[in-house]
């Protein structure tokens, strides 16, 4: 695979700049970048009102959730400490809905101070039942169909434990009744990189739902919106994709007079290509004739785990003219792309959805030193790395922001904060 020169919103002075500031690696994210794709989710078809959660964790750093609910944005928690870090982070609990697969002994509290509830199995709406009888809730069903951008992601269907089986209505119903419950919000998200047309089955399928459930007024249709990282990927098209639930949504209504709002969570969507890991070749190996050409960088899996976990791939831009512009140019070699780590599953540069095995990426002669980008590390990266695997410090974070300035978001941790907690 070959790579164009640049970065989008990281070219190589940027790159050399944010470098000296900050050191590597660090996660950069591009202000103008969130902002466009928010706009752009704010703009899903709708026909009796739109709220737009942005799913935390994709990207939790408070700087990104507060940038996004200065832009109007709601939330998806996915466990009750990102509701609380969300709350850190100064966002109104009732922006603020949690679907979880855990839900703790305490979670009181939080209801109490406006959080909406998703129960996503029988037993969590029992416990909900319990503590509030005669409240409102949402409820999360496992509409019978999947899709997602690989087995790892795909959350629908009857081999994924999110969400209540469809064919269980009688038992919630049941539920419902013997509590004094409200049901007034339906919720499916059937996986991440979806295929548009089974989220648009999965969507109709809740729309069935509303006629066992009166006093539903919102669908929550959940996120999975796909994002091209690299070239043959595609974005998913969201006037296309919403624009038939939309029309459903107005047939619904001028049938049974209910005017159903609703709500998507995009996370990939709002963030993933609004990010990027600055890195550094930290070392160039070769296993001789007939081996491999491998680049060391100084990022891997402690920043960037989805190609070991998914097969993932990234857009990769290395930019040896910021080292050295002025020598002659330099003959083109297929490197394999490697992480820190002590651990062979660290590979970057996998095979598409083929975490162990080995693929190349074209570039011209690599040097130690040379600074490197990779893209399409807003969403899932930050949030969701092995982190301080071998002890590496969680890297920093900074902001582009919209007046060229860059804004450091999270420092990069020190020894004393990864050993912390621990008694010796
Ligand atoms: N809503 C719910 C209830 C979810 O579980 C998720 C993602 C989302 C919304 C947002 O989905 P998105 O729009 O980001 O696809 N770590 C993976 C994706 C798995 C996310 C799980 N849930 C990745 O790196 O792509």
């Amino acid at each position: 695979m070959t790579t164009p020169d640049s970065h989008p919103f990281i070219p190589a002075e940027t790159a050399r700049n944010l470098a000296k500031k900050f050191g590597t690696p660090i996660y950069v994210y591009d202000e103008k970048t969130l902002r466009n794709n928010a706009a752009e989710c704010l703009a899903f078809p709708s026909a009796f009102g739109l709220t737009v959660r942005f799913a935390i964790k994709a990207c939790p750093t408070a700087a990104v959730l507060k940038l996004f609910d200065s832009l109007g944005l709601h939330f998806d928690a996915s466990s009750i400490h990102e509701v609380r870090r969300a709350m850190h982070a100064g966002i109104a609990p009732e922006k603020i809905s949690l679907s979880t697969q855990e839900l703790p002994r305490e979670f009181a509290d939080e209801i109490s101070a406006g959080i909406k509830f998703n129960a996503c199995s029988l037993d969590q709406i029992e416990r909900f039942g319990k503590e509030f009888p005669g409240a409102r809730l949402g409820v999360r069903f496992n509409p019978g169909i999947g899709s997602g951008a690989n087995g790892k992601t795909n959350v629908g269907g009857p081999d994924s434990s999110f969400g209540i089986w469809h064919e269980h209505a009688g038992a919630v119903r049941e539920l419902l009744r013997r509590y004094g419950l409200t049901l007034e919000r339906i919720h499916t998200h059937i996986g991440s990189g979806s295929d548009p047309a089974v989220w648009q089955r999965a969507a109709i399928s809740s729309l069935a739902m509303v006629r066992v459930f009166p006093d539903v007024d919102t669908l929550d249709f959940g996120g999975g919106y796909k994002v091209a990282r690299v070239a043959g990927e595609k974005t998913t098209d969201l006037q296309k994709c919403g624009a038939p639930i939309r029309d459903a949504i107005v047939a619904l209504a001028q049938e049974t007079g209910r005017k159903l709002k609703f709500e998507i969570e995009p996370g990939t969507y709002l963030v993933a290509n609004a990010g990027a890991i600055l890195t550094r070749v930290q070392d160039v190996v070769d296993t001789g004739v007939g081996g491999r050409n491998f680049i060391k960088l100084d990022t891997g899996m402690t920043e960037i785990l989805r190609p070991s976990l998914y097969g993932a791939q990234h857009p990769i831009f290395i930019e040896p003219s910021l080292i050295r512009s002025n020598t002659p140019p330099r003959k083109v070699v297929d490197y394999v792309i490697v992480g820190h780590c002590c651990e062979s599953g660290d590979l970057v540069s996998c095979a598409p959805g083929a975490p162990e095995t080995l693929a190349t990426r074209a570039f011209p002669q690599v040097e130690i030193g040379d600074l490197c980008v990779i893209g399409g590390a807003g969403a899932y990266c930050s949030a969701m790395s092995a982190k301080n695997y071998n002890s590496f410090p969680e890297a920093a974070e900074v902001m582009l922001t919209t007046d060229s300035a860059f804004r450091l978001i999270r420092r990069r941790q020190t020894l004393d904060q990864i050993i912390q907690n621990e008694i010796s």
